[in-house]
């Protein structure tokens, strides 16, 4: 089956009200493919969510970058999934390794958020991924897959989950993997997925690359059979974002 192209831009913990509204109106005047092509959906910081989502084109989508692992309450700090559905915003990132490494969230919590997150309504974009440490030990599947089993032993409907594979030594350094080191993870997390999903969920959810995607490397990653999009931290701040997004043509 045709998995329909994705590209996340995950803004981070950047932007001002003018940059946003910059960075709004590129993104409003861009020539894309259409939404039939691709899905297009960007992640703010939490406090620019509502003037993202008044002011971004309809056919593109918007993320919040996390949410709280369970309904909301005395959580100080904390934003919840409810939250974000009484907001309208559809996605969530959830999982990304900024936060397992500097927050220490572990594999059950981020499988926690991920399960609740889904069943408050909302699509998850769910990140996974080595360290160069690990890469070079030779442990990046096992990693990944433990990562991804976690979330396979608190779920059941893959419908609203995207994948996202971003090697952590990819992540703001420049050194983005060769359309061979991302297409040999993606293709062993579809047979992981495979082998302890289904075949259905295997085929049908979307693996997408994150880890120095830019305007120029954007094309040859998304030629591999298994890179079904990408989630792009600093070139979506970026006029290039758009060039990534048309990667999907
Ligand atoms: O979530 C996407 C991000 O981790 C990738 O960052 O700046 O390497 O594209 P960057």
């Amino acid at each position: 089956m045709a998995r329909k192209f994705f590209v996340g831009g995950n803004w981070k913990c950047n932007g001002t009200v003018a940059e946003v509204n910059k960075i709004v109106n590129v993104l409003n005047d861009a020539d894309v493919p259409s939404a039939d092509v691709v899905e297009v959906v960007v992640s703010p910081p939490f406090v620019f969510l509502p003037q993202v989502k008044a002011t971004l084109r309809s056919d593109f989508a918007v993320s919040a970058q996390n949410s709280w692992v369970k309904k909301g309450g005395a959580y100080t700090g904390e934003v919840s999934a409810e939250m974000l559905v009484n907001l309208e915003i559809p996605w969530v990132i959830l999982g990304h390794s900024e936060r397992r490494s500097l927050l220490k969230e572990s594999n059950e919590f981020v499988s926690d958020k991920v399960a609740y997150a889904l069943s408050q309504g909302l699509k998850v974009i769910a990140c996974i991924g080595e360290s160069l440490a690990q890469r070079e030990a030779g442990e990046t599947m096992t990693v990944v897959s433990e990562q991804t089993r976690a979330i396979a032993d608190k779920i059941t409907d893959w419908t609203n989950v995207v994948l996202a594979y971003e090697p952590v030594w990819a992540i703001g350094t420049g050194k983005v993997a060769t359309p061979a080191q991302a297409q040999e993870v993606h293709a062993s997390l579809r047979t992981w997925l495979a082998s302890n999903v289904s075949s259905g969920v295997a085929e049908s959810v979307r693996i997408i690359y994150g880890g120095s995607v830019n305007g120029a490397n954007c094309r040859e990653l998304a030629a591999q059979p298994d890179v079904d999009g990408f989630l792009v931290g600093g070139a979506s701040l970026k006029p290039e974002f758009v060039d990534i997004i048309r990667s999907a043509s």
